[in-house]
């Protein structure tokens, strides 16, 4: 089981080092599970160093394609290798809607990590209209495809996060959620994480699913007790 936090654009440096130092202590010990937390990228080096000699991995929200260049705003993959970063998260439904990743720049930026070492964390997802309309299937696998193409060796994790589970309370059931990680290994054989208001109340079931390895977390992994009631719940699964 792999249990992510993706803290989205919360937490100064400061409020990181607080946090993963509470973290650490809290989750002293921790076995069976792998853990990581994604602060923003003023927050990454200190993430790295607070976390230092603990079982829990740092990764980033996004990395660029490009090895360096005038690319105004963005941060290259090694520049976080060099942070002692070990992975990113790519094509997060909120850079999609907002930042206009495709997944064609989703892909390009999987390629790119990878190839200087980082861990990758795709993620996939269908909205509400497209659920609605009967599209779920076609938008998993287009979106599945092409980081498959991108990185046909199975060397990578994808998370499915139905947009509209995300951030609203309004969790997939269990019995959805398995349909659709069913559906997208299927597809491409590789570990999928469930993301989309996991809280400690449902992780247990979500993470108990044949066809879910773990949960990608976003406003349950802000506060210290929630995040590690959630990793607790992965144990044993
Ligand atoms: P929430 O857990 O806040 O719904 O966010 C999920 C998510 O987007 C994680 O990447």
């Amino acid at each position: 089981m792999l249990v992510v936090g993706n803290w989205k654009m919360y937490k100064t440096p400061s409020e990181t080092v607080e946090f993963c130092s509470a973290l650490a202590e809290r989750l002293d010990g921790i076995e069976d599970v792998d853990i990581a937390i994604c602060p923003p990228y003023t927050s990454l080096a200190d993430a790295v160093r607070t976390l230092a000699g603990t079982e829990i991995a740092v990764a980033a929200q996004n990395v660029h394609w490009a090895e360096e260049g005038a690319y105004t705003g963005e941060v290259s993959a090694a520049m976080l290798r060099e942070l002692g970063v070990y992975g990113a998260i790519v094509g997060h439904s909120e850079r999609r809607q907002y930042f206009g990743e495709s997944d064609e720049t989703v892909a390009r930026r999987a390629v790119a990590a990878r190839a200087a070492g980082l861990e990758v964390i795709a993620c996939v997802g269908e909205s509400q209209e497209e659920r609605e309309s009967g599209q779920t299937e076609l938008v998993l696998k287009l979106q599945v495809e092409a980081v498959k193409d991108a990185l046909p060796d199975g060397d990578v994790v994808l998370a499915y996060e139905p947009v509209w589970a995300i951030g609203t309370g309004k969790t997939a059931t269990s019995e959805l959620a398995q349909e659709a990680h069913a559906f997208i290994k299927s597809l491409y054989d590789v570990p999928v994480l469930y993301g989309g208001s996991v809280k400690p109340e449902n992780a247990a079931e979500l993470m108990g699913m044949p066809g879910i390895d773990g949960a990608l977390v976003g406003g349950a992994s802000l506060e210290v007790e929630s995040f590690a009631a959630i990793v607790e719940a992965a144990y044993g699964l």
